[in-house]
């Protein structure tokens, strides 16, 4: 199963509970993303973005508008919504088949079931013959396949990546971004990329979406027309993905700003 998602006029304002200081972090924002398509979202630091994927996964609700997936109104968390963030977030002392079997934990599926899918998830991710090491034994990058495994283990209709390669060497990045390419494309799961890396937003998507300063709100959004995203090393080497990526720096005025 896949599903859509509508963000429809967003407004998030946080209230400090002591000083009643206000943060008006997300203003007026709208955006969809059709079933099985790969949106990213681009903006400057602070902009908002990991508080929109907080309200997408029923973390946070919006001060205004709502959030719909597949027409129904998200109102709290949900076990179909998967979220991956930078910090892999596996639990140190349990191995690593254990880390991916955990989703699976609160439903009613039988030890030998859950170690079986746990496993088909592993061998995907090529982490098979380190079922049974823990965390600390793994490198960054197969950390983060691990939570990819642990992530779709629970056959999520949706995926939230919030910045899931940013912690990454450059090579190691590379590399991840074509196995987690061809996997959720395989999947078949709607997914909502995060990232401030703009080379990144453009090859792994279908769409992108560019965000203003806090509060923040969308500036622009447009398809990327390239080859299949199932290689975005490919999809980096073609003329025109350098032309997306100078579309998202101007949209984001770096132009104007000192390093
Ligand atoms: N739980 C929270 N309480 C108060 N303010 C918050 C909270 N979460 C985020 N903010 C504020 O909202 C703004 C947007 O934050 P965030 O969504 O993390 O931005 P981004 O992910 O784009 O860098 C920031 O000013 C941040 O300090
Ligand atoms: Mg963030």
């Amino acid at each position: 199963m896949t599903s859509s998602l509508e963000l429809k006029g967003i407004t998030k304002v946080f209230t400090d509970r002591k000083t009643g200081h206000q943060v008006r972090a997300v203003e007026d924002m709208s955006f969809s993303v059709a079933a099985g398509e790969l949106v990213s979202v681009v903006g400057p630091s602070g902009c908002g973005k990991s508080t929109i994927l907080n309200m997408v996964s029923g973390l946070y609700a919006p001060t205004e508008g709502e959030v719909l997936i597949d027409g129904e109104k998200v109102v709290g968390t949900r076990p179909e919504v998967g979220f991956m963030l930078q910090k892999d977030l596996l639990l140190p002392w349990r191995s690593i088949v254990k880390n991916v079997e955990f989703g699976l934990e609160e439903k009613k599926i039988s030890k030998a079931e859950r170690r079986e899918r746990a496993m088909l998830e592993l061998e995907r991710m090529k982490l098979a013959e380190f079922a049974d090491k823990y965390p600390h034994q793994l490198s960054g990058g197969m950390r983060q396949r691990a939570a990819l495994a642990r992530t779709l283990v629970i056959e999520p209709d949706i995926i939230l990546l919030d910045e899931p390669f940013s912690a990454l060497d450059a090579q190691t990045k590379l590399v991840l971004q074509r196995h987690f390419a061809r996997t959720i494309a395989e999947a078949g799961v709607t997914c909502v990329l995060i990232t401030h890396d703009l080379n990144e937003a453009v090859i792994m998507s279908d769409r992108v979406v560019c965000m203003s300063g806090r509060p923040g709100t969308v500036v622009d959004e447009f398809p990327i027309e390239l080859g299949n995203r199932t290689d975005p090393l490919a999809r980096s080497m073609e003329s025109k993905c350098g032309n997306y990526v100078k579309r998202l720096f101007d949209l984001l005025h770096l132009e104007d700003q000192a390093a």
